[in-house]
């Protein structure tokens, strides 16, 4: 095997020309416990561009350059969502591992145990897949040689779908739940009205009319149109009961005024922030109604375990807007940002 790979290595929080694909990068060494991935897809996420840029501010330094967890060491290769086939297996791995197609969870937890919370991820914290190869622990790498997805479709599953997972999770949606899904047309979104709707919940999904069809066409059971002037009233007809609960990844303006909607107890489950970190509301609209206000991040190893299920019984269909070579990784960045697309943007680094 060559000793050299081509990967994207980000060599230091910027603009895209921090991004380089280089041919010259080694190929990792196996530590004990570990697994070679040749990674046949990889998905790309907010986290790549944000990381990147070093948006994640500091605590008292909203502006700080920062990756979500702080520091990050460079060179790194980015990537936190890898299928594969595993070509090489360290000390203490069953040899018969050898070939198998695997999805990795890309989630580096605080402690081994079912309910652990992700600290870091890699392509952040470790280096990730925007590469042809990566070593990564025997216990991430999950098997799916059974699944009836191909390796673009699985790519479109760890963070988006185990996100989703975990908010769907934590905020104990069940079947007949009236949910308001946010950025339904997105990543996180869309995996999150599949996941509820397979839950039998009733999904009404946020996003623009042009996404409309294929965000119900996942299973949302009504579209509202985000860019509505009247959306309030738009939203009371889709739900004139009131809501179950709210999954929410755009945050913004709408959190103040969706939530009077939650029934009282209710649940908003929030992970992501794409219309605007910094909403104001009236507290007592939260407090004075047992609301619960349930903050979100990733999945558990128990929730990535529950989407494996789901993905090699071929539960889920996410949906793959375009593919990009490792070489055309900016341009795949400038089409995820453009924001036209419906689902997820998938690298092939097996095709540099
Ligand atoms: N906490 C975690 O573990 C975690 C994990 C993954 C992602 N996230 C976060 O979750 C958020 C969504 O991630 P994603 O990967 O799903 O993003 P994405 O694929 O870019 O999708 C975001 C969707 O939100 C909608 N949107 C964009 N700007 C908006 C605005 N100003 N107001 C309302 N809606 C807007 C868009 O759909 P329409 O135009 O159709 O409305 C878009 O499809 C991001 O903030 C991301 O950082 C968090």
């Amino acid at each position: 095997m060559d000793k050299n790979m081509t990967a994207a290595v980000l060599t230091s929080f910027g603009g895209p020309e921090a991004l380089q694909v280089r041919d010259d990068v080694s190929i990792p060494n196996l530590q004990k416990g570990q697994v070679l991935v040749q990674v046949t897809a990889a998905s790309v996420n907010n986290t790549d561009i944000w990381t990147r840029e070093g948006a994640y501010g500091q605590p008292g330094q909203p502006n700080a350059k920062a990756g979500w967890r702080g520091q990050v060491d460079f060179p790194r290769v980015q990537g936190a969502d890898i299928v594969g086939r595993i070509c090489a297996v360290g000390d203490g791995v069953d040899q018969r591992r050898l070939g198998e197609r695997v999805l990795v969870d890309p989630a580096i937890y605080d402690y081994s145990g079912d309910n652990a919370h992700p600290v870091g991820l890699l392509g952040s914290e470790l280096d990730g897949g925007f590469a042809q190869y990566v070593a990564v622990e025997d216990v991430r790498a999950h098997n799916v040689t059974t699944s009836p997805l191909n390796d673009e479709q699985l790519a479109c599953l760890p963070t988006a779908y185990g996100t989703a997972m975990g908010m769907l999770e934590r905020a104990e949606i069940v079947k007949g739940d009236t949910i308001v899904v946010t950025g339904a047309s997105g990543g996180v979104g869309f995996a999150l009205v599949q996941l509820a709707s397979i839950r039998g919940a009733r999904v009404i999904g946020m996003t623009t009319s042009a996404k409309g069809d294929l965000v119900a066409e996942a299973g949302a059971d009504v579209i509202v149109n985000r860019k509505e002037s009247n959306l309030l009233t738009e939203m009371s007809i889709a739900a004139p009961s009131g809501l179950d609960a709210v999954a929410d990844v755009v945050g913004g303006e709408s959190f103040e005024w969706l939530l009077p909607l939650l029934k009282e107890g209710e649940r908003w489950v929030i992970a992501g922030a794409v219309g605007g970190p910094v909403v104001t509301f009236d507290l007592r609209r939260l407090y004075l109604h047992n609301k619960q206000l349930i903050g979100s991040s990733m999945h558990t190893p128990l929730h990535f375990r529950k989407l494996i299920d789901e993905a090699n019984a071929g539960r889920v269909l996410p949906r793959v807007a375009e593919t990009f070579t490792l070489n055309d990784i900016h341009k795949a960045q400038q089409v995820f940002q453009g924001r036209r697309h419906v689902g997820k943007i998938v690298i092939l680094p097996s095709e540099v």
